[in-house]
């Protein structure tokens, strides 16, 4: 009988073996990039799949039936994950988000956020554990995700015109089961919630206000977020893009707002608080005003490849140590050679050279290692 063969041939981004250094790099929290930017957040993709096609993300032509997702066997383990997990806050990750595609698509995620849960930071704090998701089954398991550990989650919300949201999710998905997800979240505790806008020309821009006055007041933080050319299959165009400084402007013409400071370095948003008391809001400019100066973030994919940069072209195969019987010491000194190399800046050079100036490799999806 003939074994049915999966080609390992991928079709998302060049993939680099990750190497052992000779003189072992022993965690100790210090590590640093080529830029001196430390190792701080990690973002851990639990699926490539989702059940939404937005189509600045998964556009229904380039992911439909027949799309190659990762086969199971493909996928880290919830102990793998753990495992190098662990690794990654020795080395002094301090944050874990968990992403996708959609992570409460992959089976049983509880259980990996129950392990996750039990990490320690060098200096004994937990870490910080978050979730993004679009909210889609939100409502059925915030309680357990809580129960399993899980501090706090960021939904994705695009607009709250149900036709509008039906259209940009592409699969007809109503924006009252989102919200329902939402106030499940708050029901079960987990805090803070956080939503986020993608808000791209002439399709939403419109529910900005909207949006602003159904969050504000509600505890909730609403950030902005800039149209990003992640990818290569969104067909991205920078007149699609509005940026922040105009989303703040709009706002400002019905509710007056005073600009916070950072409450982390290398933070994704820059908070605002409505002057009358009703909360904050945020933006991530991520276009018009690059932060990578301050980037602290990794991103491991679905099956254990290290990416430095979300305009990465390529990866870093931790999986194959991890299945190849490395000890954690060689691991964790693999991990620790990946970052030293790390030179990577590209929403700050997007700017000045041509969009494949980098090497013209192709970009890894946003759905594949998550935002
Ligand atoms: P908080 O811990 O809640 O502040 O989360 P976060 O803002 O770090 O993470 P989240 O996943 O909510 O990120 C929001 C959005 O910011 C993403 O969807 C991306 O659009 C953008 N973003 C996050 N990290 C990066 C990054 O490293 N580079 C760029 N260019 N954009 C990013
Ligand atoms: N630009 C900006 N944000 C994006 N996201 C997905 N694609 C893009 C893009 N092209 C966001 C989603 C979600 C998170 C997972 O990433 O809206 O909030
Ligand atoms: Fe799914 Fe989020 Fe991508 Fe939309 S943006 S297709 S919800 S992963
Ligand atoms: Fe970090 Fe890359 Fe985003 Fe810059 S573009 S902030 S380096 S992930």
């Amino acid at each position: 009988m003939s074994e049915r063969v999966i080609p390992l041939v991928d079709q998302r981004t060049a993939v680099v073996a990750a190497q052992v250094p000779a003189a072992p790099i022993v965690p100790g929290g210090q590590l640093r990039d080529r830029l001196a930017r430390p190792l701080r957040d990690l973002r851990i993709s639990v699926t490539d799949r989702c059940n939404f096609r937005c189509s600045y993300c998964m556009p229904k032509e380039v992911f439909g039936k027949d799309y190659p997702y990762l086969p199971h066997a493909a996928l880290l383990s919830f102990e793998e994950i753990t495992r190098l997990a662990r690794l990654f806050v020795a080395h002094g990750v301090r944050k874990i988000r968990l992403t996708g595609g959609e992570p409460l698509l992959r089976k049983n995620i509880e259980v990996l956020v129950e392990q996750l849960a039990q990490l320690r930071t060098p200096d004994g704090a937990p870490v910080e554990l978050a979730l993004t998701t679009n909210g889609s089954v939100l409502a059925r398991k915030a309680a357990a995700l809580r129960a399993a550990g899980l501090r706090r989650v960021t939904v994705s919300l695009d607009g709250l015109d149900d036709a509008v949201f039906r259209r940009m999710n592409d699969v007809d998905f109503p924006v009252a089961q989102v919200l329902e997800g939402i106030a499940a979240a708050l029901a079960a505790g987990l805090d803070p919630i956080k939503v986020n806008m993608v808000v791209q020309r002439g399709t939403n821009e419109q529910e900005i206000l909207p949006m602003a006055r159904h969050f504000r007041g509600s505890g909730i933080v609403l950030r902005f977020i800039e149209y990003m050319d992640v990818g290569a299959t969104n067909g991205w165009r920078m007149d699609q893009v509005v940026p922040s400084a105009e989303v703040i402007e709009r706002l400002q013409q019905h509710f007056p707002l005073r600009a916070l400071d950072p409450t982390a370095p290398g933070e994704t948003a820059e908070r605002w608080a409505y002057e009358d008391g009703a909360g904050e809001v945020g933006v991530i400019s991520s276009v018009t005003q690059a932060f990578c100066g301050s980037c602290n973030r990794a991103r491991l994919s679905t099956e254990g490849r290290l990416y430095l940069c979300l305009f990465a072209e390529q990866g870093h195969d931790l999986r194959a140590l991890l299945r190849g019987g490395a000890s954690d010491a060689d691991i964790a000194s693999a991990i620790g050679l990946i970052w030293q190399g790390r030179s990577d800046r590209y929403s700050q050079l997007r700017g000045q050279q041509a969009p494949d100036a980098s090497g013209g490799g192709r970009r890894v999806e946003m759905s594949y290692i998550g935002g």
